[in-house]
């Protein structure tokens, strides 16, 4: 078994972060979303959006053998773009890298955590710890926002 690192998003990670985004999509994510909502989600995940998105927010991405299996985005206490390489789901990789950004953080003194769960993402973050906040509308649809408490 190799060894998963996780570390920070570099510009080459781009096209494979926007593959593994795109592969979730279409074989996770349309299971709970209509085909014009995930298309237009796939349109969104760009490798230069990852590039953009790397200037405004920490995201981070777990590698094995040097290649990325998943990716976080971090923004102070926020979680945003959690994908897992669909062929690796339910390995713990969605938890260590959920355990990394609560982690830093809790060190930054934030005393939650608060992500946007898509229906897809929802019962992976009750799992983990995440609990009921409110239900949001966005422009791709329907999303829970959930906390979870933070050790300091
Ligand atoms: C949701 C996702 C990030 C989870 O990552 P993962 O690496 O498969 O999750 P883990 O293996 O770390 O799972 C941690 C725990 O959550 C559970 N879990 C994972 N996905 C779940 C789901 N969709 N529903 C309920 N429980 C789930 C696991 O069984 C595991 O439970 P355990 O502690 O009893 O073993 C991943 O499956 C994914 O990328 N899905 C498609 C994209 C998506 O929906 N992302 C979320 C956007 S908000």
């Amino acid at each position: 078994m190799s060894v998963a690192t996780i570390r920070p998003y570099r510009s080459d990670d781009g096209p494979i972060l926007s593959a593994i985004v795109r592969r979730c999509l279409r074989e996770v994510n349309s299971r709970d979303y209509p085909a014009d909502v995930i298309d237009r989600m796939c349109r969104h995940f760009t490798a230069e959006r990852f590039d953009q998105l790397a200037t405004v927010r920490q995201v981070w991405v777990l590698e094995e053998a040097g290649t990325p299996v998943g990716t976080v985005s971090r923004d102070g206490n926020k979680v945003f773009t959690m994908f897992v390489d669909p062929d690796r789901a339910g390995q713990g990789i969605g938890r260590r890298l959920m355990t990394h950004i609560e982690e830093l953080a809790a060190a930054d003194g934030h005393d939650h955590m608060e992500t946007g769960a898509s229906i897809s993402g929802y019962g992976f973050y009750h799992r983990i710890g995440y609990v009921d906040v409110r239900e949001s509308d966005t422009e791709f649809g329907l999303n829970y926002i959930l906390r979870k408490p933070l050790r300091r």
